[in-house]
């Protein structure tokens, strides 16, 4: 372990890669460059294809269409052993009937490395994982996510280019999850180790990542670091799968010398400087937090647009309070940090609705 240093650790290029299983297309045209040392993270819905790339990448399954580079080297047509990359899945595929120590020396005796080398990497493994206190116990003497660190052992310590994590959180409750990808970042960032991370929880991506790749039926929808995608969603999905949106369909036209967007219920929002032309269809995106509520106009003149309508519904979440506003045809979703004595609106009531346009994000039909 102690013989990492930076220039041990690679970058992935993923190549114009495609698969089919039989009339099935899983993967379709995927291009990424992971740099050395990044978190790295697919993140998309079930059956999106995240598991098939990672698995593409280790070489399980079949080969798919396109190349796969490991820092130079060309692995496209590779077995997994000779990759050189370490897995983890979901399940942590512990062997039952060893030790902890013997699971985590198991893959080093398979590559016959000599037994004086074995026993300090083992330890050094065990100790970066916390665990050399239950070194002598056997999986079912543990936690979920003890398992979870023995699982994360037996993988760094054959000290692999890459490190593949499949989900690996998702078998533990929510405490544990949120514990266990903070540590996963912890080891990661001191191994200097490039991992590429699994996961359909936005959260969890977020919270982790340097950079995600946002999968959608096998196709990447967009990449950038979490909030790049947040705040500038390139689609639809990417707007919805990151968190709540507002989104809003209407027209590019020209209004007095200025361009604007416009609904057919008379929702307007400056668009000078977007680079929109007038005729143009597009989706506006609004985050419900970007929305400020208020009774009269005062509040709201400060913002260069203003949309009227009345509260439908609120849901009270405690450090906020999220509102439901009719606008013509529209439902908006409005979040209000809550105070406590402060009052709230309540249903019928009319209010404005302030926003300022670098709040506001276009997406192309
Ligand atoms: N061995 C296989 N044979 C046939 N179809 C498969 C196989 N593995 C995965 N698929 C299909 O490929 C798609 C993507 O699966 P997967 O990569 O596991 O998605 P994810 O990990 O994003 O949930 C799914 O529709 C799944 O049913
Ligand atoms: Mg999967």
């Amino acid at each position: 372990m102690s013989s990492r240093n930076v220039s041990s650790t690679s970058g992935v290029t993923i190549e114009d890669i495609s698969l089919s299983f039989g009339q099935t297309e899983v993967l379709n045209g995927v291009n990424l460059e992971i740099m050395p040392g990044e978190l790295f993270t697919f993140l998309g819905p079930s059956g999106s294809g995240k598991s098939t790339l990672l698995r593409a990448i280790a070489g399980f399954g079949p080969e798919p269409a396109g190349r796969i580079l490991i820092g130079d080297d060309d692995v496209t047509h590779l077995p997994p052993w000779q990759r050189n990359v370490g897995m983890v899945f979901q399940s942590y595929a512990l062997w039952p009937h060893m030790t902890v120590r013997k699971n985590v020396a198991f893959g080093l005796e398979e590559q016959k490395v000599p037994a004086r080398e074995i026993g300090p990497r083992v330890d050094a493994a065990l100790k970066l994982v916390g665990l050399l206190d239950l070194a002598e116990r056997r999986p079912s003497q543990l936690s979920g996510g003890q398992q979870q660190r023995v699982a994360l052992a037996r993988t760094i310590v054959v000290e692999p280019r890459v490190l593949l994590l499949d989900e690996p959180l998702s078998n533990l409750d929510a405490n544990l999850r949120v514990q266990m990808r903070r540590e996963i970042l912890e080891l990661q960032r001191k191994l200097n180790l490039t991992t590429i991370f699994v996961t359909h929880d936005q959260e969890e991506a977020n919270t982790i990542s340097d950079r995600i790749a946002v999968l959608n039926d096998g196709i990447i929808q967009q990449v950038g670091t979490p909030l790049e995608l947040y705040d500038q969603p390139a689609n639809r999905f990417v707007a919805h799968f990151l968190g709540t949106a507002n989104l809003i369909d209407g027209t590019i036209r020209k209004a007095r010398g200025k361009t604007i967007f416009s609904t057919q219920d008379r929702i307007t929002i400056p668009a000078d400087g977007t680079g929109l032309k007038s005729g143009q269809e597009c989706t506006a995106m609004i985050r419900p937090q970007s929305l400020r509520l208020s009774a009269g106009k005062s509040r709201a003149m400060k913002s260069t647009a203003q949309l009227r309508g009345a509260v439908e519904h609120r849901e009270f979440l405690g450090h906020l309070i999220r509102y439901a506003v009719r606008v013509g045809k529209h439902l908006l979703l409005v979040d209000e940090t809550h105070e406590s004595g402060e009052a709230a609106y309540n249903s019928g009531d009319k209010v404005v609705m302030g926003l300022h346009k670098s709040q506001v994000q276009f997406l192309k039909a």
